[in-house]
């Protein structure tokens, strides 16, 4: 379904610390990483909040090459020493809190491990690298990536055209906003200390291991149980959508030959309204999965009160990472959402422990059943 970036096979072997490693676009990233390059080291470091889950890594326990540590990133005596005992020369930062409706229940988690957490990582970073690395002559494959969204540029209207790398960063939810002070403090380590960082901005991602509480995984599990599909305000609101993998393949690219400073946009090119996505997923489900008692599942749509501050739509313009990176995504909405709706058909038992007393009171908050 892929290809991948091709890279010279005598590359030297990287050591990496990959914070967030056990949610979604990490583990996804992680096990992507020990398939094409099983000659690095790949240090996770996870807290395993309710969006981490160790088995999102389950098929790497035992490989000599792998290491999983439960950890706080706001730890910095714990980031320093994995900095130093695992000679780290690469971060790739997805550690985060991730959803918007949490943010806007409570916002607090966002700012301590989106601003705190990134700035304790970079800090760390930043004397690992200046005392081991500076003192050596450099190490010229060391980067942190710091791994960011499309949501800090704001919201468009339908004739905006898409964000570039220089669009105004224009924040609304306080996610998007924690999300854009980490990115500001990543730029500023590269200007004040010359700390080889990248921050790269991607739009809405969708796949295997995605956490039940986001659009795509919430309405495959919705329909599979009989529930409605909650769709907010008018459902006209627009997302880009990338599959997993695609993004996988341009933070190993942006990783390999990305410049330091800079910032990349990625996004599929992939414009759909929530209304026509939810209704290809019930096409899909209905398709794959006939015997359901509920189908046609477009049965099951209920339009519920909106999310308060809705971004109306985002849109990426990925020139910059084609261009200059020779990236593109390969794989098309149509392919991507059947083969996610399939894996959530299949991997009942990765999705139905996750809807925890926890789950279930997050839900209620939100849906209010
Ligand atoms: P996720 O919520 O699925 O996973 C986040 C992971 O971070 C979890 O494993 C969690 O346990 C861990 N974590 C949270 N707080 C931590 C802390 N204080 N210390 C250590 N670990 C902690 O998120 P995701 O969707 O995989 O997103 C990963 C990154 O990519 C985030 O930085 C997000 O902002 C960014 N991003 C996501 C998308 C998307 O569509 N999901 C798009 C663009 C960018
Ligand atoms: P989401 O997956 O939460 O990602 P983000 O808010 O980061 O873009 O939501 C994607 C879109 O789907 C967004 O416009 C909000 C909408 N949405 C719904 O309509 N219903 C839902 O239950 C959820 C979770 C999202």
């Amino acid at each position: 379904m892929t290809s991948t970036p091709n890279f010279h096979e005598n590359r030297p072997s990287r050591r990496l610390l990959v914070t967030g490693g056990a949610g979604f676009i990490g583990s996804n990233f992680v096990r992507y990483w020990c398939t094409r390059y099983p000659g690095d080291r790949v240090v996770v470091l996870d807290a395993l909040t309710y969006a981490g889950n160790r088995q999102n890594l389950a098929s790497l326990v035992g490989k000599e090459n792998f290491r999983f540590v439960q950890g706080n990133i706001c730890d910095r005596s714990l980031v320093e020493t994995l900095l130093e005992e695992e000679q780290i020369d690469t971060v790739v930062h997805f550690a985060a809190e991730s959803h918007v409706d949490r943010s806007i229940l409570g916002p607090s988690a966002f700012i301590q491990t989106n601003v705190v957490g990134t700035f304790t990582l970079l800090e760390a970073f930043r004397i690992h690298w200046q005392t081991l690395f500076s003192v050596k002559g450099g190490n010229p494959q060391g980067v942190f990536i710091h791994v960011s969204t499309d949501e800090v540029y704001g919201t468009l209207t339908p004739r905006d055209p898409a964000f570039t790398e220089k669009t105004p960063y224009a924040p609304n939810s306080p996610y998007s906003a924690s999300k854009a002070g980490s990115d500001h403090l990543a730029r500023a380590y590269y200007h004040t200390y010359g700390i080889p960082t990248i921050v790269t901005n991607c739009s809405n991602n969708y796949g295997p291991y995605h956490f039940p509480e986001k659009l795509i995984p919430l309405m495959c599990i919705n329909m599979l149980l009989g529930k409605p599909l909650p769709v907010y305000g008018d459902g006209e609101n627009i997302r880009d959508w990338l599959y997993v993998e695609d993004h996988c393949r341009a933070l190993d690219l942006v990783i390999h030959r990305g410049t330091p400073g800079a910032t990349y946009n990625i996004g599929g090119n992939n414009e759909v309204k929530n209304i026509d996505l939810v209704r290809m997923l019930c096409r899909l489900m209905d398709e794959l999965a006939p015997d359901l008692p509920m189908r046609p599942c477009e049965k099951l749509i209920a339009f519920v009160k909106d999310r308060p501050g809705h971004d109306r739509r985002y849109a990426i313009d990925a020139t910059k990472i084609k261009t200059q990176l020779g990236w593109t995504p390969s794989v098309t909405v149509e392919e991507g959402l059947r083969q996610t709706v399939l894996w959530y058909l299949t991997h009942q038992d990765w999705w139905r422990p996750l809807l925890s007393e926890e789950y279930r009171a997050y839900y209620q908050q939100v849906y209010g059943n």
